[in-house]
C-alpha cells in the first residue's frame, strides 16, 4: 500500500472532551503487575497509560449518542428507548424479533438454554470463549470448522474467518443433523484475529444448512467491521453501502447474539434477535429470570437509546473505514519492522504471534501472557493474552486445550485513541522485541474454573 493511500483513514470527527492519563514509572509498572499475578485483567485502570485490552465497552460515544442518554425513559415497562432500539435493530439488522440484555453473554446464555440439549453438537467458524461455555453449560460441545488456514499466522487468505463446507458436511454426517440445534456464525471471527468471513461462503453454508434444516445463529458483535471487508475485499460488493451489505448478511441467518458493547459503540449494551416466534416466545419469557423484563433486559432507558443510535452509526461508511485504517495503521507500522503479527490484519485489534515472537519459550510457559506482561512493564500499555490461557481447559480430560494461535491481542476502543498513540504503542512493542532473548516465561498459581483468562494469577519463571 502506498503511503498516501495509509492516510486516508482519517477520522470523520474531532474531540470535545478528553480524560487525563497518568504516566507511570517503571517502578510502579514492577509493583502493579507483580499485584496483578502478572494478569492484565487484574491491573487497576489508574496504572494504564494506553488501554488495548478490548475494545469493548470502551468506545467514546458520540455528541448524539450522549444526547441520547438524555432522553432515557426510566419506565419499568414499555421505555419509548426500548421501541427506539426495536426499531434500529430491525432497520439495520433486519431480524424480526428483539429481546434486550445487558450484554453479549447473557444473550448467549439465553439463547444457549433455549436451543441446546445435552449431547448437542455445535459447529462454528472458532470458538469464541463466552459462547462456547454457554454452549457447553448447556450440555453441548463446539466443534470447530473454520478453514485451515485460520489457524495458520502465515496464511494471508481475505477470508479467514470462512466456514470449510467440507467440515461442516463431515459434522452433519457423522452426528445426524437432529443433534445439531444451529451452526454457529461469527462475522470478524475475534479469536481468529478479526478476520472476515466472505458472502459467498456465507451463502453456502446457508444452502448446505438449508439441505438439512439447521438454523445458523450469528454473532454479530463486528457485523459492520466484516461488512466492510466485505465491500473493500470481495468481488462485486465495492459499490454496495455497509448497511446493505451488514443487512445481506444477517439475511443468510435465523438470529443473532449482539454484545453492543463492539461495533455499537457503547458502553453497556447487547440483545438477542431472532426470526422464528417460537424461540422469541422462550427468550422473552426467560430475560424476566435473569435480566429484567423483555422491554429493558439489564439495560437502562439511557443506555437502550445509545444502543439504538450507535447501531445506525456503526454502518457510517467514513466511520468503518477510520475504524479499520486505524487498525491497519498500527499492524502495518509493526509488520515494516520485522515484528510478527497475524495477516491480514483484522478489524478491531493487531495481534502479535507470541510464538513467533518468543520462539524459545514452550506454550505452557505462556508465552502470549509473558508477552503482555512485558508490554505492560515496558510503557504501560495493557493488552490482552489470547492464548492457551484463553483457551481454558478440556471439560473430559481436564487437560489444557493447546490452541494453534498463541497470541496478543491490542485492541483498539472505537474512536479513542490517536495516531501519536498508535506510533507509542508500535515503539514500545519494537522495545520488547528488541530485547526478546530475555524474556523468561510464567507459571500459573491460580487457576480458577470459568474463564480462567479472566483472574487467573502468574509468577516469573526463575
Ligand atoms: N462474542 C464475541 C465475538 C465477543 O468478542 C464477545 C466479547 C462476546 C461475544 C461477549 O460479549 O462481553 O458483551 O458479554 N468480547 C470481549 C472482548 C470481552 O474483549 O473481545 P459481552
Amino acid at each position: 500500500m502506498s503511503g498516501t493511500r495509509r492516510k486516508s483513514w482519517a477520522e470523520p470527527f474531532k474531540i470535545k472532551m478528553v480524560e487525563h492519563l497518568k504516566m507511570t514509572t517503571r517502578e510502579e509498572r514492577d509493583r502493579a503487575i507483580t499485584e496483578a499475578g502478572y494478569n492484565t485483567f487484574l491491573l487497576k485502570s489508574v496504572d494504564v497509560y494506553i488501554d488495548l485490552l478490548t475494545d469493548s465497552g470502551t468506545a467514546a460515544m458520540s455528541d448524539v449518542q450522549w444526547a441520547g442518554m438524555m432522553m432515557g425513559d426510566e419506565a419499568y415497562a414499555g421505555s419509548r428507548n426500548y421501541y427506539h432500539l426495536e426499531e434500529s435493530v430491525k432497520e439495520v439488522y433486519g431480524y424480526k424479533y428483539l429481546v434486550p440484555t445487558h450484554q453479549g453473554r447473557a444473550a448467549e446464555h439465553i439463547l444457549s438454554q433455549i436451543m441446546i440439549k445435552a449431547g448437542d453438537i455445535i459447529p462454528g467458524n472458532m470458538y469464541f470463549t463466552t459462547t462456547r461455555l454457554h454452549q457447553e453449560l448447556a450440555g453441548g460441545t463446539f466443534v470447530d470448522v473454520i478453514i485451515d488456514e485460520a489457524h495458520d499466522t502465515q496464511s494471508e487468505h481475505p477470508f479467514k474467518g470462512n466456514v470449510d463446507l467440507h467440515k461442516l458436511q463431515q459434522v452433519i454426517e457423522q452426528y445426524g443433523a437432529a443433534k445439531i440445534p444451529y451452526v454457529s456464525i461469527a462475522t470478524c471471527v475475534n479469536m481468529a484475529g478479526g478476520q472476515p468471513i466472505s458472502i459467498q461462503n456465507l451463502r453456502e453454508v446457508r444452502e448446505l444448512c438449508d439441505k438439512y434444516k439447521i438454523k445458523i445463529i450469528h454473532d454479530s458483535t463486528r457485523v459492520a467491521e466484516n461488512a466492510y471487508f466485505i465491500k473493500v475485499r470481495e468481488q462485486g460488493f465495492a459499490d454496495k453501502t455497509i448497511a446493505e451489505i451488514v443487512r445481506e448478511i444477517c439475511t443468510y441467518t435465523d438470529g443473532c447474539t449482539m454484545s453492543a458493547k463492539k461495533d455499537a459503540m457503547v458502553n453497556i449494551g447487547g440483545f438477542l434477535a431472532i426470526n422464528d416466534w417460537d424461540i422469541f416466545e422462550k427468550a422473552r419469557n426467560m430475560v424476566v429470570i435473569y435480566e429484567g423484563l423483555h422491554t429493558y433486559g439489564g439495560m437502562a432507558g439511557r443506555d437502550m437509546e445509545a444502543v439504538a443510535i450507535g447501531v445506525k452509526e456503526s454502518v457510517q461508511f467514513d466511520h468503518i473505514r477510520a475504524r479499520v485504517g486505524q487498525v491497519e495503521y498500527l499492524g502495518n507500522k509493526l509488520s515494516d519492522w520485522g515484528i510478527p503479527i497475524i495477516k491480514p490484519i483484522g478489524g478491531h485489534a493487531v495481534f502479535l504471534d507470541a510464538k513467533a515472537f518468543l520462539p524459545h519459550l514452550p506454550q505452557l510457559s505462556f508465552p502470549a501472557q509473558t508477552l503482555a506482561a512485558e508490554l505492560y512493564l515496558e510503557a504501560g500499555i495493557r493488552s490482552m493474552e489470547r492464548g492457551i490461557v484463553s483457551a481454558g481447559r478440556n471439560k473430559q480430560t481436564g487437560d489444557h486445550y493447546y490452541p494453534r494461535l498463541e497470541l496478543v491481542r491490542l485492541t483498539l476502543p472505537r474512536r479513542v485513541y490517536t495516531q501519536a498513540h498508535m506510533d507509542v504503542t508500535a515503539e514500545a512493542v519494537l522495545e520488547v522485541f528488541d530485547r526478546r532473548d530475555q524474556i523468561k516465561g510464567l507459571k500459573m498459581v491460580y487457576e480458577p474454573e470459568y474463564l480462567r483468562f479472566f483472574q487467573a494469577r502468574f509468577e516469573p519463571l526463575s
